[in-house]
């Protein structure tokens, strides 16, 4: 166990150790299937900053992540690690975990015939999706402290007010670079019907609206989870989201 993982209170139940070795050549392949068939899409789609995070924290084309491989190479960048949890959390036990620069991560990954969707995160989407990201310091610092002020919220409102900070940022976030709009958001990344729907719709122009990042509109803007987005937001720089961050914390205070 890494050590600010001793720190954890409200989350400490569901702690669990990845057992690396259990996983078979087939769950191997199911691995490398998913990889192959993300990759070109996302070197030419995603932002730079996961394409280099991908590679800085050693994730490989062939085999399932082992965890504490991944966090010897991430928690001297930024201080996060990649930490294995049993399943779902309950919000405050992930906000602590948020906090503490720890991202609960599942162990498990879906099988060779749901490729594509799964009821719940799995280890694809969690490593895959959202780990490169945390290499980058400034993104980095923003998870974190996206975690510190939901941490200390209580009102109900409030709460679901910052799930769309999350949402439309760490899950479906893009950004304008290169005179393109890029994919950095888990949900983005780890899903090639979504990413596809979006890349194929912004050629078209009949893909989701993107609109310029704005904290206000974020926090209004609802969502459903069980829908292809119709709202994106795409910001200039992650400086902006770290920004939100604190300003969030001003006006929810
Ligand atoms: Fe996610």
């Amino acid at each position: 166990m890494n050590p600010q993982a001793a720190t954890l209170t409200v989350a400490e139940p569901y702690l669990i150790q990845q057992d690396w070795a259990a996983y078979t050549p087939g769950q191997h392949s199911v691995w490398a299937e998913l990889v192959h068939r993300r990759m070109p899409q996302l070197r030419e789609h995603a932002c730079r900053e996961y394409l280099d995070g991908f590679e800085q924290i050693g994730l490989r084309e062939d085999t399932i992540p082992n965890l504490a491989e991944v966090n010897k190479r991430l928690r001297p960048r930024t201080g996060w690690n990649a930490t294995p949890v049993s399943g779902f959390l309950p919000p405050d036990a992930f906000f602590e975990m948020l906090a503490a620069r720890q991202f609960p991560t599942t162990t498990w990954l879906r099988s060779r015939d749901s490729l594509e969707y799964t009821p719940e995160p799995d280890i694809f989407h969690d490593v895959f999706g959202h780990v490169p990201m945390h290499a980058h310091p400034v993104f980095a610092d923003f998870l974190q402290h996206y975690g510190k002020v939901c941490a200390r919220l209580t009102d109900k409102d409030k709460l679901e007010r910052m799930g769309r900070l999350f949402w439309f940022t760490v899950e479906f976030g893009v950004i304008r670079q290169d005179g393109q709009i890029k994919l950095y958001g888990s949900g983005l990344v780890s899903s090639h019907g979504e990413s596809t729907k979006l890349i194929e719709g912004i050629q078209s122009g009949h893909g989701p609206e993107i609109r310029d990042f704005n904290l206000d509109r974020v926090l209004d803007q609802q969502f459903l989870v069980s829908e292809m987005q119709k709202v994106l937001y795409a910001v200039e720089s992650f400086d902006q989201i770290y920004e939100a961050a604190q300003q969030a914390e001003e006006r929810l205070a």
